[in-house]
């Protein structure tokens, strides 16, 4: 039951429940990726089947993918549905720009790639994403096996000339061996410590051959929700402010918070 969640997962619940509020009937939805998320997918299905809604559900993962259909959403691909009306996502950071650090479960190629074919993106946060600048969070860089070392050189290269708090930069592992995203490429953590101007960086990491995507969501979060443990929730809203939101109720059915495996 929810009593039992942490503070942290309280927070990421009370965010994810209040998002699904804004998901109408026959609305096409992009699903994100993360611990949040995944309270969200399941807030989500409980939304669907309590207020009849038909919607269609496009998930930044293959996890995402395969919890929403075990939860009995229905599932197409981008292609499919061609375009978003909404996508909900969690965040690693986000500034009061409302630009973003994604991928630090390494999705954040397809979560941007959703993200944009979408009139609007919502992000469902805990307290701790908000930053008052980028760059504290490790920036997940997505690259090509091939030629990962002369590409990892590239970007250290370029990072020489860029305004940044520290420059080193580390290949995600899993376990013994690289990790591989859904896309079957590798990422780059960049740790940087402060991140003076992301819209530039964001820019000059995708010049850099052999990077497919880099983290920096620049001007595509429109709103962030962000979660207390006490079940308060405030919106950030990109034309300016933080106003209260109504309290989420941590009275829902016990199958939303079985399982989780996120
Ligand atoms: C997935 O690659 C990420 O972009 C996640 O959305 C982000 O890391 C947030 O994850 P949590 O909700 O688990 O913190």
């Amino acid at each position: 039951m929810p009593v039992d969640l942490s503070p942290i997962d309280k927070a990421k619940y009370a965010a994810a429940r209040r998002s699904v509020d804004l998901v109408e009937n026959r609305m096409r939805v992009g699903l994100g990726t993360g611990s949040t998320a995944a309270w969200m997918v399941r807030a989500l299905a409980e939304r669907v089947k309590d207020a009849g809604l038909s919607i269609t559900c496009v998930p930044t993962s293959e996890r995402t993918g395969d919890l929403a259909r075990d939860l009995g959403l229905q599932v197409v691909t981008l292609d499919e549905a061609k375009w978003l009306d909404l996508t909900i996502d969690g965040t690693d950071e986000f500034d009061p720009n409302l630009n973003l650090i994604k991928g630090g479960g390494g999705a954040h190629l397809r979560e941007k790639v959703v993200a944009t074919a979408s009139d609007r993106m919502v992000v469902i946060a805990d307290p701790g994403k908000q930053v008052a600048q980028l760059g504290a969070f490790p920036l997940p860089v997505e690259v090509l096996a091939f030629g990962l070392t002369a590409t990892r050189a590239l970007i250290e290269e370029m990072l020489a000339s860029i305004d940044v708090l520290s420059r080193q930069v580390s290949l995600r592992m899993n376990g013994d061996t690289p990790f591989v995203t859904d896309e079957g490429n590798h990422v780059l953590d960049l740790h940087l410590g402060r991140i003076g101007n992301p819209r530039q960086l964001a820019l000059v990491l995708n010049q850099v051959p052999g990077v497919v995507e880099n983290g920096l969501f620049i001007d595509i979060c429109d709103q962030v929700i962000v979660g207390h443990p006490d079940g308060r929730v405030e919106i950030h809203d990109i034309d300016g402010g933080a106003t209260p939101g109504d309290r989420v109720e941590f009275d829902e059915p016990e199958n939303i918070f079985a399982d989780l495996g996120d």
